[in-house]
């Protein structure tokens, strides 16, 4: 029986990805928190695999603290560049297969139009820093890993994300300005997780990087707009009146956000022969299974 490893197992994703393994009767899904597998300390990470024995890890931990990464770069280095190669090194030794997590940060956002996983990278912050460094040191290390590199992600699991907290704020404030002039593809964990479960148990072979998000573009104020739609058509309680689109300037923040940093998934969807969800499919049936929790 096939014993998978899930890291950042109360995650967002981590937690998703999961809850698909886990009805599988013929493997073994196997959830790490910090407690068993601490991705900040080397010898944390070598015990468990010795211990756990995965024939697949699929690496969802990470520092994601995107502005707190610009003041403790250490701590994000090793979360997401020096522990993603352990486990490389881990997977390479073991004959097993990673399939690791990364984000659209690795980009600058300047392009303009989808970037293709062949696209020069270069990160404009601590945090999309790490992770690319991560990707470079498990591609060094075990040539056989693929890498898929997601966008805006958002789920039921997991401590926050941006619907929660538009849902938290639109209950009680009629009014929210929201950053309008950065365009990426929200993701929704479920339709994620889908891809790369099935990455995991039908693609096995499938090595390198690949782009996964929800299909279609928004902006961060077409997104909020969007969840207040929905919310209201599912009867989740709120107050809010009007959202008003602001800019990037308008809202500063610690770390730099790329642009534009919409991501093109023909790879993976041709691998697999699906396209992916629109982001909208995505964000309603979220909203439907956090009502259903209520
Ligand atoms: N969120 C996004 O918008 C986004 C966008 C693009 C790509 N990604 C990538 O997608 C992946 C999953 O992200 P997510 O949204 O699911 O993130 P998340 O909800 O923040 O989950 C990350 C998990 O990693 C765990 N973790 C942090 N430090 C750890 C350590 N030292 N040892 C073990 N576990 C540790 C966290 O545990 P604690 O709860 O104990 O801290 C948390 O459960 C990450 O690789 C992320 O870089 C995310």
């Amino acid at each position: 029986m096939k014993r998978i490893l899930v890291t950042g197992a109360n995650g967002q994703l981590g937690a998703e990805i999961l809850a698909q393994l886990t009805p599988i009767e013929t493997l073994k899904a196997i959830g790490t928190t910090r407690d068993r597998l601490d991705l900040a300390d080397p010898e944390s990470i070598r015990c468990a695999i010795v211990e756990l024995e995965p024939d697949i890890i699929i690496s969802c931990g990470a520092y994601t603290a995107v502005d707190r990464a610009e003041t403790e770069p250490e701590l994000a280095q090793a979360i997401n560049a020096i522990a993603p190669g352990l486990l490389a090194e881990a997977t390479a030794q073991l004959g097993a297969k990673l399939i690791h997590i990364s984000t659209d940060y690795v980009f600058d956002g300047q392009k303009g139009s989808p970037y293709l996983e062949t696209d020069p990278t270069k990160a404009i912050g601590a945090y999309g820093q790490t992770k690319l460094d991560g990707e470079r040191a498990i591609l060094a290390a075990d040539p056989t890993a693929a890498i898929v590199r997601t966008a805006w992600v958002y789920g039921v699991g997991g401590t926050g994300n941006f619907v929660k907290t538009m849902l938290r704020l639109g209950k009680d404030r009629e009014e929210l300005r929201v950053v309008a002039d950065q365009i990426g593809s929200p993701s929704w964990t479920g339709d994620i997780a889908t891809a790369i479960v099935d990455l995991a148990l039908d693609h096995g072979d499938a090595s390198g990087v690949f782009h996964f998000t929800n299909s279609g573009v928004a902006s961060w104020y077409d997104f909020a707009v969007a969840i207040f739609e929905e919310a209201a058509a599912l009867g989740l309680p709120l107050a809010i009146d009007r959202v008003i689109p602001i800019t990037t300037a308008d809202y500063p923040t610690p770390a730099q956000r790329p642009a534009y940093s919409v991501l093109a998934g023909g790879k993976l969807a041709t691998l697999r022969g699906a396209i992916a969800p629109h982001w909208r499919d995505g964000l309603r049936s979220m909203l439907k299974e956090l009502k259903s929790q209520a």
